[in-house]
Parts: structure tokens; sequence; C-alpha cells
């Protein structure tokens, strides 16, 4: 390594601190004295960050001269790469930044790890179902370790957005429409990502994105414009950025939005006043692909001159994609229209998270090919995959036949014979999902395969195509509409078996980034394709593939089970077996309310009161004409073969901090199993209007058949609280409601008043 000029003058300061306050003294006086001798096109440098030279994701940028690139690289005008993978290339580029530049500063290397890397683990949206934090942190760990195996030190996950519009295809990446449970899920990643040492080899910087109320897309387009109130923004938008804060996560993406008409990538109220000053961020914020240049689209910048200076004065910190910084920041500056103080700070944020991850002791740190080969696809990051997929799955509805007193499900494993339809029960791409970059195409485990572990006893036949040509990550999907070809044959098979297990739903790539749908349903011909095996044989389970909540109404009424299974990656197959079989017992809740029709959307659980509730016998009250309010299936939702019984509610609010709430839970189902008690509330009037339900609170545990747990809850003021439209948090004396129970809309209730 040669050009460690500067990184050689710098060891100097940090000799051997143990203390943690010593080593951050120590960062920030490397830091100063590097930005001593920075001249302002290195600094600028640092905050300009390029796409490698294949292009992923957003429009083609209309310079993408690799030549160019290169040449900024070797000059120092390049602070980060993003999608530049495998320990060669990423050595090489560092490298040559290293080697050629004065300074020898070396590039941090950031890559779209969201669920998985190698090994793909379930979309976030399916992980969210499982309420296990400490699997998902695990899930994150493993993506962070073979993401930096292969010279990958900063991932842009988690995905922190709140939504409830199910159309919007990047709900996958998230971990659901609650903040209280989406803020514990994006810190359970950010630990996974980042660790207890962000300088250990295996580890790596996080991103809480997208900064902020991406998902409040309206309509569900995506990049649409959000016009959210004061109160969503406060109490639904931002605590799981705040959260994620609190735990140090490393960097922030703003988004391609607009909020209130002002862009969030020049977005000072959003990026310094709540961001950088009220929270004290003290990483560094990334803009989204072209988010920058994307103003002069939205009527804000006038052009790319005008974005590098309404983004910079506003604390955009690193521009990807729009080179507006690179090209134009050094020109406001001897203008006056930015000061050199923005950029000394953008550069400073920068600088502590690359010295955090340790690339100034050795930017070669995550270049070990020894590492790259033993880690990818480790077998303990296989078992792990299983174990997640497993918990991910949600069980919707297991009714029995009419005459019979047994359910569906589980599948008895010497069934006599069992007829397996649907394009996506033969598919081993399609179960990875959305947001697998690097993962290698077609290694999931498909449900046939994972059935045939089990039984012999099979025969399938697809039935339709879901998809025309090949699905990619890219391209729109052309989804088979009309061929219905291979019907005959699927009533066929299923005419002669005992079970039907149809496997249908959405493909892996028709959810994530520009996948917003207007319909709900089951694409293309397979609601007709269900409708026509229902009419043969009526003992279908159905195994729904999919990336957002459905609208599988019909398919509630009719189909005697039900069971979500997401996009679980690597693994899908043998997990979704395992459940059908009973060797695992399903023990997943949604974290998205599911509609009755696209027409209820956005449908959440944890919506206001309006002044019109309840039905009345004329028309005047809050309601549709043609369809009911309630959900399909309501958040926290979700079935066992074991069946949870609540008692015994015990309130305990004679201690205004620490309120306390007791229940009693008991397994009256036949086998073991595990349940998420759920504890929400209802603040009933306040100075600004609470929802009807907030979850607060909630506990994994297992019980055996006939066992039963106390379960004890503690409300303090951080559960009774809000923001109000100032965004102060406040808490109220008043009367509460509080319920315990199994999903949102089942538990028992008592009151309690705070005083
Ligand atoms: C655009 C997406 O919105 C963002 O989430 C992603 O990290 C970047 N592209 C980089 O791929």
């Amino acid at each position: 390594m040669k050009k460690v000029v500067f990184v050689g003058l710098y060891l100097a300061f940090v000799t051997s601190c143990n203390n943690k306050m010593v080593q951050e003294d120590s960062t920030e006086a490397r830091i100063d004295s590097l930005l001593n001798i920075m001249t302002i096109d290195e600094k600028i440098g640092q905050m300009n960050q390029y796409n490698g030279f294949w292009d992923v994701t957003g429009p083609v940028p209309e310079d993408n001269d690799t030549q160019l690139k290169y040449e900024h690289l070797k000059k120092g005008l390049v602070g980060s790469m993003l999608n530049v993978i495998g320990t060669k290339n990423v050595r090489e580029l560092q490298e040559l930044v290293v080697n050629e530049t004065r300074l020898g500063i070396p590039l941090i290397f950031g890559y779209d790890v969201i669920h998985g890397h190698k090994t793909v683990s379930p979309i976030p949206l399916a992980e969210a179902a499982s309420w296990d934090l400490p699997a998902i942190e695990k899930s994150a760990r493993i993506a962070a370790i073979e993401a930096s195996a292969v010279g990958i030190n900063w991932t842009f996950a988690p995905m922190v957005d709140i939504s409830r519009d199910a159309r919007w295809g990047r709900v996958m990446e998230g971990g659901g429409e609650d903040p209280f449970l989406g803020s514990l899920i994006g810190v359970a990643r950010i630990k996974g990502f980042q660790g207890d040492d962000l300088s250990a080899a295996n580890t790596i910087a996080a991103t809480a994105k997208h900064f902020a109320a991406y998902g409040f897309s309206e309509s569900g387009r995506d990049y649409n414009t959000v016009d959210i109130g004061t109160s969503v923004l406060y109490n639904t938008v931002l605590p799981p950025f705040k959260a994620a804060v609190e735990v140090d996560v490393k960097t922030v993406m703003n988004s391609f939005n607009v909020l209130n008409g002002i862009p969030a990538t020049a977005n000072s109220f959003l990026q310094r006043d709540i961001l950088k000053e009220k929270w004290a961020f003290n990483g560094f914020i990334v803009s989204d692909w072209a988010s920058g240049s994307q103003m002069i689209k939205h009527g804000f910048a006038r052009d790319l001159k005008h974005v590098a200076e309404l983004s910079a004065n506003t604390g955009s910190d690193m521009d990807m994609e729009s080179y507006a910084y690179v090209t134009y920041l050094k020109e406001l500056v001897a203008e006056g229209k930015v000061k050199e103080s923005v950029i000394d700070d953008a550069v400073r944020r920068i600088l502590r998270v690359k010295y955090g991850l340790g690339l100034f002791d050795d930017p070669y740190t995550y270049c070990n090919p020894e590492v790259e080969k033993e880690m990818l696809y480790h077998p303990d990051h296989q078992s792990a995959a299983l174990d997640m997929a497993k918990k991910s799955i949600v069980l919707l509805k297991n009714a029995s036949l009419p005459g019979q007193d047994k359910q569906l499900l589980p599948l008895n494993k010497n069934q006599v014979k069992i007829a397996v339809i649907g394009a996506l029960a033969d598919d081993k791409n399609s179960p990875l999902g959305s947001w697998r970059l690097a993962s290698d195409d077609n290694t999931a485990v498909s449900v046939l395969e994972g059935l045939k572990n089990y039984t012999d006893n099979l025969t399938y036949a697809k039935g339709a195509d879901l998809v025309i040509g090949e699905a990619t990550f890219r391209d729109e999907i052309k989804i088979n509409e009309t061929d219905k070809s291979g019907f005959d044959e699927a009533i066929k098979v299923a005419r002669a078996a005992e079970v039907v297990i149809m496997v249908l739903g959405e493909h892996g790539f028709q959810s994530g980034e520009g996948r917003s749908r207007t319909q709900l349903d089951l694409p293309g011909v397979q609601q007709e394709l269900l409708e026509a095996i229902y009419k043969v044989n009526k003992n279908i389970i159905l195994v729904l593939m999919n990336g957002r909540p459905l609208a599988i109404t019909w398919a509630d009424e009719n189909i005697p089970a039900i069971l979500e299974t997401w996009h679980l990656g690597s693994q899908s197959g043998n997990a979704i077996s395992q459940v059908l079989f009973g060797d695992y017992n399903p023990s997943g809740k949604l974290t998205m309310t599911f509609p009755r029709s696209v027409g209820q959307v956005p449908i959440y659980y944890n919506h206001y009161s309006t002044g019109r509730p309840d039905p009345t016998e004329q028309v005047f009250w809050s309601h549709y004409s043609d369809e009911s309010n309630m959900p399909l299936y309501p958040f926290g939702f979700g079935l066992s073969y074991s069946e949870f019984e609540y008692s015994n509610l015990q309130i305990d609010a004679s201690d205004n901090a620490n309120i306390k709430i007791k229940v009693t839970v008991k397994n009256i189902g036949r086998v073991a199993g595990e349940e998420v008690a759920q504890l929400y509330i209802h603040d009933k009037f306040a100075s600004v209007v609470r929802p009807v339900k907030e979850l607060k609170g909630f506990e994994k545990f297992s019980l055996g058949p006939n066992e039963s747990k106390e379960i004890e809850f503690v409300l303090t003021d951080k559960e009774l609280g809000f923001y109000d439209n100032d965004g102060e948090f406040i808490v109220e004396a008043g009367e509460f409601t509080v319920m315990v129970g199994t999903n949102s809309q089942k538990g028992i209730s008592g009151e309690f008043i705070r005083k």
C-alpha cells in the first residue's frame, strides 16, 4: 500500500486508545488534520458517488462514461462507489485511489444488501411477519458477513419507510404499517449489519432510508408526490428514523419524493433541522439515485448547478449519480453560494464513517479472497435462512371441509395423492424475491423440490404460465392474461388427487422499486385457474407467494386452507414443506393489513376514528355502499396449528411511570406452538386525536399443549405519549383502553387512567 502518506501521518494520532471517548476525540483530530490539508477539489470528491461500470437501478445517467469515472477516481474526485462487488474488483478500484491520488483516502463501497447477499433470506416484509427481533438481527448479520466478504462495506438498508398502501411495490422492502414495530425491526437490522465493532472485517455501515415519507407516495405509484399532515409525519413516518439514529446508524438516504412541495433531497427542515440538529445525527446523508438532478423535473431546481447549491446547503452530503457536486460545487463555493464550512461538515461526516469502518487503517480489510470463498453460501447461512423462512410464514386460514372434523393442515405424511398446481410451484427464481442483486438466479429451493423430500406421491401440472418470457429486475414484466391451454391437464390432475396444493401469487419481480399495481388480485389467469380447480376438488391448500398484501376475498370465502409464504429466499420450498407437513408450526403474524378490495386502500389498523363511525339505518355514516369497512385479515393476524386463549387481564395503574398489564395465555391446542401476544392502547381523548389502536408491546413465546404463561407488559411515558403538531413529544393525563390479544382485532380489554 503506497500512498498512505496521509494514513501514516494519522496513524500517529491513534496509538492504543482503549477508551471510546479518547478514540472519538482522536478520530475527530485525525479528521481535522486531514481537512486542513485537503484541497477544495479533494473535499468535493469525497461528496461524489458513482455507480460501478454496470448499471443496476434507476435511469441510466446521461454521462455514464467509464473513462471519465476512471479519470475522476484517479484525481481523488470520487469518495464512494456503488455496485462494485467482488474482492478483485473492489481491490482494483481501492488500489487505484489509494495509490494514485494525492492523499490516498480510501473509497467506501456501497451496495443494496436488502435481504441477504448470495444466501437470500426472506424479503423484509416477510421477515417482519416473524415478529422475531433476534432472528431478524441474525439475518442482517449474515447478510453483512457475506456482503463484506465480497468487498462491500456499506449497505443501503434497512428501508424503514412505513407504508399503508399495498399498491406500492416497495412495501416488500419494509417492516409494514406500524411505527412501533417498524422501529424495532429497523433497529434489529441495523444492529445486525453494523455489529458491535464497525471496524471489524465482517460488519458494514447501514443506511436508514428513505428520508422521508417515501412510503406515502400518492395512490401507491412509485416516486409520486407525498402530501401528509404533520401528525402523521411526526408520529408515523419519523419514529423509525429516530430509532435508527439512536442506535448509531451510520448513514441516512434521502428520498425521491417531495414533502409539502419541497423535494426531500433539498429539504432543510428534514435534513438539517430534524435529523442533524434535533436528533444530533453525526453520520452522513446520501442522496437517492439522481434524486438531486430529478429536482429539475420536479420544478424545484432550475439546472444542475442549482441542484448542487440546493442539496449541499440543505444537508445532503453525498451525491449519488447526479454529477452535480463534482461539476458545480467548486464554482458555487467560489461564488459564495455554498460556504466552505458546509462542504467541511459534509466531508467530516463522510470521513467519520470511513474511519469508523477501519478503512484508513487498512483500505483492503474487506478484500480477502479466502474469506470470500469461505463465506458465500456458507452452510450455517443456509440453515439460518431456512429458520428465518419458516418463521416468516403466516397461516391465514385452516378450515375443515364440510362433514369432516379435521382441519386441512398440517398434511398427513402418508397422504395418498397430492396434486401440485401453479407455475410458481416449480419456480426456483421467483421465491428469491425482488432486490436480491447479488444472488445467483434459480438458486431457491422450489416448492416442488421441498415437497419431494416428504413424498413421492405427487403429480404436478403448471396450469398456466404466470409470466410471458423472462422476468428481470429492470424490465416491465409481461403477465399471461390469456393462455389457459394448461387448464385441462391441471383439472385432470386435481380430479385424481386427494389434496391439491396450489402455488399462486406474484412473481418475485412484481414487487420492489418501480413495481406499483392498481390491482391486488392474483395476477393473470390464476384466479380463473383457482376457480376451475375448485369446481373439481375442494380440498385445496392455497400457498400464496407475493411481495405485498393481496385482496384474495374469493379465496378466503371458498378455499379451506391458505398459507402466506411471501418470497422466502434460498430455502423457500423447504420452509413451506415443513409447515405443510407439520414439522414446523407456523407462528407468523401480518404486519400489513390485507384489504378486501383495492378500493379500501390505504387501509391500516391504527387509523383515527371518524365522527360517524357507527352504523345507522340511513346512509350517513362513514362506510362504503359496496364493501365492508373491515379488512380481510387485520394487522397482527396469523393462525397456528395450536390455539391460544387469553384470560385474566390485570391492570395496575397506581404508578404513572410504570403501568403494569398482565395477562395469562394458554395453549388450548393439541400441539406445541409459538404465539405473539400483542398489546394495544387507545388514548380516548387527547389534544391531538389518537388512533383507535396503537401497538405498544408484544412478546413471542412458545407453549406446549395445555401449558399457560403469565405475560407482563409495562407502559411508560414513552408508550403513552405522542408528538404534537409542532413535533414535541407530550404525555397527557387521561383515560386509556388497553387490549392484549392474538391480533389487532381479537383480545381482552380493560381501562385505566393515567393521572
Ligand atoms: C434507488 C433506490 O430508491 C434506493 O433505495 C437504492 O438504494 C438506490 N437506488 C441504489 O441502488
